[in-house]
């Protein structure tokens, strides 16, 4: 099949990769240049385990290639996926121009039938707004549909859960787009769920709202064990072991981030309220993840009194381990809060310290991990890097100044950080004594 992914960022480089790897011919598209000569120079624009591998060996196969020119990929393809962003407005909405605008220039490019499908996160009754948008700008009479094919995809993992996926969601109003849907995905032998346009949209907004919602609550039973000397950690586990509940996505930490819980909730927030349904919850969701970063400074503060001049490591930038992604990263948040509060930062990121230094200023960027513990006062775990995991915390110790570590990532074994001498703060268990 030949298709079209429009906006090549996270999910539609992955997206087009992983289709060419299906054996589908892919011109993947977008409107930054600088993004386009480096694609096809062979180098991903964004750290994402395994893609550039897959992009290379796809492009030498002639199976993918990238223009700025949408008007050929339109031309060229029978199926033109939407994958640009819909980032938050102020008053918490998506943002949606950016999909009208492709849906004005995929109209005014539009010869014959093509089957337009938004991958990207949007609220229900997007797809009927993208259908009224084409037919009114369509130069020329051609037959279109427009679907609905969700991703589930997680930063640090695209790949592999592009190509694992648990469920593959279309979203259709005609036989004609399903049946398109089946014969690009059939390669995956995934599990379809086929819907309605508009319940589609639902189950993206509905799944990311549930995750966020599992995250909050376990974030806010840590602080019930810690203030009543529990271990947050056994909790999880003694609650997940319930096939009703589950294991994932109950570890506590210093909250979620990223560029889709957040937005995704305050959309789906907003759209609730638009029809009418009172939906305090999810309301509920973003104020526990608010509060649970300025919990984890309080929790600093209690410890070490003063932040002035105090020389804090930091180990982490990006939103969670395995990405450079920084958008609406919580160790970020921590980090400006404790900068403007007078501590001297040195932080190091195995990937994200570029993406960092372009919104952080004022603070060391390390080389690696050991010089952001050099002379700390205390040392701070933000992401949860798997290299983390495997460094030498004793030679970590020798280096700083104080043996003062907080572990808003629950990443290392508290047993053995204090037989190390580590005086060690985890998420909901009790402080050292
Ligand atoms: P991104 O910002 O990384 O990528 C979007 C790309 O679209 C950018 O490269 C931008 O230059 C391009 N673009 C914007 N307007 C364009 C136009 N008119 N023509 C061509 N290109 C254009 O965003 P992302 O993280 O890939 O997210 C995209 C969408 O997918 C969002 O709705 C997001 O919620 C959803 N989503 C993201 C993830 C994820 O893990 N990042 C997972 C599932 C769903
Ligand atoms: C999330 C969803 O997991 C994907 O299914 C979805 O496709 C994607 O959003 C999206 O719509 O864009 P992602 O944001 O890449 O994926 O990362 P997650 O692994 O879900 O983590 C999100 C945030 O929650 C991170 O800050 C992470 O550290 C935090 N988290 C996650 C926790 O604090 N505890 C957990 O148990 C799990």
């Amino acid at each position: 099949m030949n298709i079209a992914i429009i906006g090549s960022g996270y999910v539609g480089l992955v997206t087009g990769a992983c289709f060419a790897h299906l054996g589908h011919r892919v011109v993947c598209v977008d409107n930054n240049p600088r993004k386009i000569a480096s694609l096809r120079k062979g180098v991903s624009p964004i750290y994402e385990p395994g893609l550039e591998e897959m992009i290379r060996e796809n492009t030498r196969l002639k199976r993918l290639y990238f223009t700025a020119d949408i008007a050929r990929a339109v031309e060229e393809s029978k199926v033109l996926f939407i994958c640009v962003n819909t980032p938050p407005k102020e008053n918490g909405e998506a943002d949606l121009s950016y999909v009208e605008n492709v849906s004005r220039e995929i109209a005014a490019n539009l010869k014959e039938y093509r089957l337009i499908v938004e991958k990207s996160t949007v609220p229900v009754q997007t797809g009927e707004w993208i259908e009224k948008t084409i037919r009114e700008n369509q130069t020329r009479k051609a037959l279109f549909d427009v679907a609905s094919n969700p991703e589930f995809l997680r930063e640090g993992s695209a790949v592999h859960d592009f190509l694992n996926p648990d469920r593959v969601v279309l979203g259709v109003s005609t036989r004609k787009a399903e049946k398109i849907l089946r014969e690009i995905y059939e390669p995956l032998k995934a599990k379809l769920v086929v819907t309605g346009l508009k319940s589609a949209e639902i189950i993206k907004h509905a799944s990311n709202s549930f995750l966020a919602t599992k995250i909050s609550f376990i974030n806010a039973v840590s602080r019930i064990c810690e203030a009543a000397g529990a271990d947050v950690e056994q909790v999880a586990y003694g609650m997940g072991l319930d096939p009703r509940i589950g294991p994932s996505f109950l570890k506590a930490g210093i909250g979620f981030g990223g560029f889709c819980f957040p937005k995704d909730l305050m959309a789906f927030h907003r759209m609730a309220e638009k029809l009418g349904v009172h939906f305090p919850l999810l309301k509920d969701v973003l104020q526990i993840n608010e509060e649970q970063k300025s919990y984890f400074i309080q929790k600093i503060e209690k410890a070490i009194w003063n932040l002035r001049d105090k020389r804090l490591g930091v180990l982490g930038l990006s939103f969670k381990g395995d990405t450079d992604d920084i958008r609406f990263s919580p160790a970020i948040d921590i980090v400006k809060v404790l900068h403007a509060e007078g501590a001297a930062i040195r932080a190091y990121d195995p990937e994200a310290m570029p993406g960092t230094k372009a919104v952080l200023t004022g603070i060391t960027y390390c080389k690696n991990p050991y010089e952001a513990a050099r002379g700390a006062e205390a040392l701070l775990i933000l992401s949860d890097w798997d290299v983390f995991r495997q460094l030498d915390y004793a030679r970590i110790k020798k280096l700083m100044k104080h043996p003062v570590l907080f572990d808003g990532r629950n990443l290392l074994k508290p047993s053995a950080m204090h037989k190390l001498g580590f005086r060690y703060h985890g998420i909901g268990c009790l402080p050292p004594s």
